[in-house]
């Protein structure tokens, strides 16, 4: 177990937050897409601990997350001041793997989903693509540091606030068009329904290097619960397996997971 001291905790924007941790330990070996297991300072009556997707990570020691205030332990999250002593468990999970140096990178962040990918803006030998989309301009985050990184940011908002009205879904045909005969490998976080969408488009579309961060409650976060289960292809008479999000993911190849009931 390692631990954090909280350096900043400040509102990026509505109810998103961004924390940084102090832990050089975990940012010797964090890779995109893990994420750290988090006991909260100050919740001592709630003993579990939260899962975080690592936005990124300094060489100097500093590890972002960034989170919404959902439920009471994100709201005591938010308030803890800088200096807080926080528990910490990571990096944690498997990642994603870093695109090759012929690849286009093109990431798809749901909500904030957006921040568990950043740290591939700098796995990249070439800047990529990073399609966002939320309910409403309000739930789109790091649009600037996308773009600080090189990347193209193209968006789109259910309620039409920015980049087009619509699925971030719609985006896709007008990208396939834009980068044909480019080498792209996608990159998804965000809510189920997107990424089981993905994970039926891409690899019909004739994209195999597709990979989806499917985030689920977790428990224990280390594979000894079995509360994080998804369903994922087998070669058995049910057609799926459960695999356990925590510990076999939560990264996954979409052409992997199990698109029936
Ligand atoms: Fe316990 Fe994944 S959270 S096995």
């Amino acid at each position: 177990m390692q631990s954090g001291v909280i350096i900043s905790n400040t509102r990026l924007q509505g109810d998103y937050f961004k924390v940084t941790f102090y832990t050089p330990e975990i940012c010797a070996t964090a890779q995109p897409g893990q994420f750290v297991h988090v006991k909260i300072a100050n919740m001592e009556e709630h003993i579990l601990r939260r899962p975080f997707s690592i936005c990124n990570v300094s060489g100097s020691g500093e590890l972002e997350v960034v989170y919404k205030v959902v439920g009471a332990g994100t709201e005591v999250l938010s308030k803890l001041p800088e200096g807080t002593l926080c528990d910490l468990l990571g990096p944690l999970g498997k990642p994603f793997q870093a695109p090759a140096a012929d690849e286009v990178p093109v990431l798809l962040g749901g909500g904030y989903g957006a921040a568990a990918m950043f740290m591939l803006t700098e796995k990249s030998a070439q800047p990529g693509v990073v399609l966002l989309g939320a309910r409403s301009k309000n739930d789109l985050l790091l649009i600037d540091d996308y773009k600080q990184s090189g990347f193209e940011v193209r968006l789109a908002t259910n309620d039409g606030s920015s980049g087009i009205k619509g699925l971030i879904t719609e985006l896709l045909p007008p990208l396939f068009a834009d980068y044909a005969g480019k080498k792209l490998h996608f990159y998804a976080c965000g809510p189920m329904p997107m990424l089981l969408a993905l994970c039926r488009i891409l690899p019909e579309k004739g994209y195999p290097e597709a990979e989806v961060s499917l985030d689920h409650l977790m428990c224990c976060g280390v594979g000894a619960c079995f509360a994080c289960v998804v369903k994922i292809k087998a070669d058995n008479p049910d057609g799926f397996r459960y695999a356990r999000t925590c510990s076999e993911g939560p990264v996954f190849a979409a052409k992997d997971v199990y698109l029936g009931e």
